[in-house]
C-alpha cells in the first residue's frame, strides 16, 4: 500500500504537537489563518535549533516585536543580543535584512509564494517551501532531516544521504496534497520528531506503518543511507 497523505492527515488531526508558533488542524479549520511573521520567524530559527531551544526565544522575539515593522525597526545590535545563545549568528544578521527587504521591497507583507520568498536574506530552498506550505497552504515539498528520514524508510532509499536527497525532493513532491500542504509538512515534521525517530522507531504507532517498506523488513535503523565517512 503506498503512503496516502490523508492517513497522515488523520493521524495529525488527533496528535499534532501544539507549539507556540503552530496554528493547530482544529483552528486552521475554523479558518484561522497562520501570520507569515510567525512562521518565518520560527523557521529561521528551527533551522539549526531544537524545538526546546527555540521555544523561549520565539516568544521573547514576539514580545519586542510583535510584527515584522517592529523588527525592522529595531537596531540590529538590539536584535543580536536577543538572539544571544541560539548560535549561528548570521541567521540573526540575515532576519534583520530579511525584515528590512519585506518592508522596503514588499510593502510590509511577507511575498506570497516560495519562488518570491527564496529571493529574501536567509531564506533558502527549505524555509522558503516551509513558510510557503504553512502560511499560505502552497504545496511546496518541504524536505528537513526528519522528511528525509521518514520518506528514505518508507521507500527504502537505498541512495545514501546526502546523495539522495534530490530523489527525496521528488518523493515527497508526489505525495505533498493539494489541499492542506501545510498542515502535511508539518504533520511529517511530527512524525519524524515523535513516531519515525533516528533510534528505536514507534512503528506501532505510525500511521504509515502499513506502507513503509524498511518496517516491512524490520530494517527501519538501517535507513536513510549514509554516504562512507
Ligand atoms: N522544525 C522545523 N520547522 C518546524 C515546524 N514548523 N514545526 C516543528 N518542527 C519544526
Amino acid at each position: 500500500m503506498s503512503p496516502s497523505a490523508d492517513l497522515l492527515l488523520d493521524w495529525y488531526d488527533r496528535h499534532a504537537r501544539r507549539l507556540p508558533w503552530r496554528v493547530g488542524p482544529a483552528e486552521r479549520r475554523a479558518g484561522i489563518r497562520p501570520d507569515p511573521y510567525r512562521v518565518w520567524l520560527s523557521e529561521v530559527m528551527l533551522q539549526q535549533t531544537t524545538v526546546t531551544a527555540v521555544k523561549p526565544y520565539f516568544e521573547a522575539f514576539l514580545s519586542l516585536w510583535p510584527t515584522v515593522a517592529d523588527l525592522a525597526a529595531a537596531p540590529v545590535e538590539d536584535v543580536m543580543k536577543a538572539w544571544a545563545g541560539l548560535g549561528y549568528y548570521s541567521r540573526a544578521r540575515n532576519l534583520k535584512a530579511c525584515a528590512d527587504a519585506v518592508m522596503r521591497d514588499h510593502g510590509g507583507r511577507f511575498p506570497g509564494s516560495a519562488a518570491a520568498l527564496r529571493d529574501l536574506p536567509g531564506i533558502g530552498d527549505y524555509t522558503a517551501a516551509a513558510i510557503a506550505a504553512i502560511a499560505y497552504d502552497e504545496p511546496a515539498a518541504v524536505v528537513d532531516g526528519n522528511v528525509e528520514r521518514v520518506l528514505a524508510r518508507v521507500f527504502k532509499v537505498e541512495t545514501p544521504l546526502p546523495a539522495a536527497k534530490k530523489e527525496i525532493r521528488v518523493l515527497q513532491a508526489r505525495l505533498t496534497p493539494a489541499k492542506r500542504a501545510g498542515d502535511y509538512a508539518q504533520a511529517m515534521m511530527d512524525l519524524g520528531a515523535t513516531i519515525c525517530t533516528p533510534k528505536r522507531p514507534a512503528c506501532s504507532l505510525c500511521p504509515w506503518d502499513q506502507s513503509c517498506a524498511a518496517h516491512a523488513s524490520g530494517v527501519e535503523e538501517a535507513y536513510p543511507r549514509r554516504g562512507e565517512k
